[in-house]
């Protein structure tokens, strides 16, 4: 079986958005997301790609709420448009895990980029707003 070179989502400093927790979670789904990745890249099997879909879940979920939580508790202005932001990746995340559940056919690259673009851009614009709000808060 041929097999393709394995695309690859890595942590990098710029996507840092000046508060530890959140980067730590951050780089948590980036790793989850990268592993899905390889996965695709090896052709593993339905298995093992429902476990990583599943494992993304529960980190996106995990993440979602500490980042909303602490959003609302510092008042943050743009909360009900972020959340809205946050409710639409959730959304794809189970329809990718629905899919794959009803199929039990191996996800594509396409499934991965779509993941990794948009984490990458909801790193680099929506959660990069909230920098200077939450930091000018003291949170770091
Ligand atoms: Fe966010
Ligand atoms: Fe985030």
């Amino acid at each position: 079986m041929s097999r393709m070179e394995a695309p690859h989502f890595v942590w990098k400093d710029e996507y840092s958005v000046g508060v530890r927790a959140f980067d730590l979670q951050h780089a948590k789904l980036i790793a989850a997301i990268d592993e899905l990745g390889v996965a695709i890249a090896e052709a593993r099997g339905y298995r093992a790609m429902r476990s990583i879909l599943a494992a993304l879940a529960a980190y996106t979920e995990e993440h979602f709420s500490t980042e909303e939580r602490i959003l609302q508790r510092y008042s943050y202005p743009d909360v009900a448009h972020h959340l809205t932001l946050h409710r639409g990746f959730t959304q794809s995340v189970a329809r990718y895990s629905a899919d794959l559940q009803a199929s039990r056919a191996v996800l594509s690259v396409a499934v991965f980029r779509f993941l990794k673009n948009w984490l990458e851009g909801h790193i680099l614009t929506a959660d990069m707003q909230y920098r200077p709000h939450l930091n000018g808060s003291g949170l770091r």
